[in-house]
């Protein structure tokens, strides 16, 4: 009998041995030296959870509103690209495992599924559309036509990416994707990633420096939302200027991201820049943040730090990789769960109970 797998540690080992050396990689890698990588999930033990007691915690509603739609808890799943790497049924099965959590999901620009096959299978889980900011703006502008078509709910714009940051791993590997899957929402081979010659090189860095448009800059937010009545939202922010920058072009929202530590290796975990782009914020927008939230304390101090929800990749990944549609609902479910009694320990009944009195800094020498 195969070992019940109790935290979201237990399916990345598992996922490890399952999947391709290659896959695994790509999917776990930081850029550079992956100090950011580490970072983003020890940030999170640098804070103490201050409970509440005697609060009557018979019931506790994870229930949020985010982006105008009520969904069952504040972590949702976040963009990670090419999913039928991990499991042949990849986005779809992610899909219907948020519809069945009752939260929304993300898809990536670079998935392996169409933008309309993740609609079918999402059914009223709410969808939100990555977005790369394509050279060919008109191809750009195709994918979110797709999106307001296919009715997903919000553009997620990533603005952290004008170049593929260097991912020692996958220059190693010369990753590439299977010959057998391409990049769905592309008609062109090398739009699809699915033929190119990448020499000794990732093949996503090349593909990166050869579509993605490395000039774009406020402007292009502006023209973006000029061009969807579909709520826009800056994904990579890391400061408290460029978060009041967003707000004063009207975004809807703000992900604080390093986009999984994946491009500049040395920036700050998210959890350690949170509060100066909530506090430059001031509630004008919603505030998102991902990297390295893998247990229910993790995201019950980013509630308390002032993000409005989590979001999660390589988790997922990882469930996805164990056993598809359920593993991924296993993993969802495993934070939920994990979250509800974080949060009963803490004495809160409702999201809107998490203050920022929960959360306190440990010093230096505690850390030790
Ligand atoms: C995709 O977004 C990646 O970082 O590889």
């Amino acid at each position: 009998m195969s070992a019940l797998r109790v935290s979201v540690d237990d399916f990345q080992e598992d996922a490890r041995r399952t999947l391709p050396r290659a896959v695994y990689d790509y999917y776990c890698s930081g850029a550079d030296e992956q100090r950011t990588l580490a970072d983003n999930v020890e940030a999170f033990n640098r804070w103490y959870l201050i409970p509440r007691v005697l609060r009557d915690v018979t019931a506790v509603d994870l229930s949020v509103s985010l982006l105008g739609r009520r969904v069952s808890m504040p972590l949702c799943v976040a963009a990670t690209a090419m999913q039928r790497m991990a499991h042949p049924d990849g986005e779809t099965a992610t899909a219907r495992a948020c519809k069945a959590a009752g939260t929304a999901m993300m898809l990536s620009s670079w998935a392996t599924s169409t933008i309309e096959e993740v609609m079918s299978a999402a059914g009223d889980a709410p969808l939100w559309l990555q977005l790369y900011i394509y050279k060919d703006r008109d191809l750009t502008l195709s994918l979110v036509r797709r999106a307001e078509k296919a009715g997903y709910k919000a553009i997620f714009v990533t603005v952290d990416t004008p170049y593929l940051g260097k991912r020692r791993a996958d220059v190693r590997n010369r990753f590439k994707l299977p010959p057998h899957l391409s990049m769905s929402n592309f008609s062109s081979d090398t739009l699809a990633f699915s033929e190119g010659n990448y020499g000794n090189d990732s093949g996503l860095a090349v593909y990166v420096a050869k579509a993605i448009d490395p000039s774009i800059c406020w402007r292009d937010i502006s023209w973006l939302q000029r061009n969807t009545q579909l709520p826009v939202i800056v994904k990579g922010v890391l400061n408290g200027e460029d978060a009041v920058l967003a707000v004063k072009h009207g975004v809807s929202g703000i992900l604080v991201s390093n986009h999984g530590a994946r491009q500049l290796d040395g920036v700050p975990a998210t959890l350690d820049v949170l509060e100066e782009v909530v506090q430059a914020v001031q509630g004008r927008c919603e505030v998102f943040l991902d990297g390295g939230v893998r247990r229910g304390t993790d995201v019950l101090k980013a509630l308390a730090l002032g993000a409005s929800a989590v979001l999660v990749g390589r988790p997922v990944l990882w469930g996805l990789a164990c056993q598809g549609q359920d593993g991924v609902f296993e993993v969802l479910n495993l934070l939920k769960e994990e979250l509800r009694l974080a949060m009963a320990l803490s004495g809160c009944r409702s999201v809107s109970e998490v203050s920022r009195s929960l959360v306190r800094r440990k010093s230096l020498s505690s850390r030790m």
